[in-house]
């Protein structure tokens, strides 16, 4: 009698805390929206990506001694601008952001991976210290074209 009274209360507590975990996760998911925040995002209206600086003109410019900065859009099936040129050594300040669907946005032969979310910038920097020509991919399936999707990237 009393073992079948103590497992009922621990079933009612064992019921009670999955209801009250679901709870705390569906209301935190609720009050934060679905996309973790991170503060090397910030929003964009990707309808409005070629009106919106510094996105209406994608490209490379120097920001410093051998620090660059390149703007960048995505969008099926290529990227703005279609080839950048840097000399040996530059440390380049991506930022990207995407027209319309998920890309990617990856450099083989570094370690430059990223999505590229639509209604996100995203950022990330890179120093090249050897030369040669690199290729920057799209590694998220993003139509057709996908596997045609890339720039390119001068460094000598
Ligand atoms: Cu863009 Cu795959």
């Amino acid at each position: 009698m009393h073992i079948h009274k103590l497992e009922k209360i621990w079933l009612t507590i064992g019921i009670a805390m999955l209801f009250v975990f679901l709870a705390v996760l569906g209301v935190s998911a609720f009050a934060m929206g679905v996309k973790p925040p991170s503060e090397h995002h910030h929003q964009i209206d990707p309808a409005k990506v070629k009106e919106t600086a510094p996105f209406d003109q994608p490209g490379i410019h120097q920001t410093g001694e051998k620090r660059f900065e390149a703007v960048m859009t995505a969008f099926t099936f290529g990227y703005a601008p279609d080839a950048m040129e840097v000399p040996v050594g530059s440390t380049v300040d991506f930022m990207v952001t995407s027209q319309d669907v998920v890309h990617g946005f990856e450099i083989p032969g570094t370690n430059v991976n990223m999505m590229i979310v639509p209604g996100e910038v995203s950022h990330v920097s890179h120093t090249f210290t050897q030369p040669g020509t690199y290729l920057i991919l799209c590694n998220e399936y993003c139509g057709g074209a996908h596997e045609f999707m890339k720039t390119t990237l001068i460094v000598k």
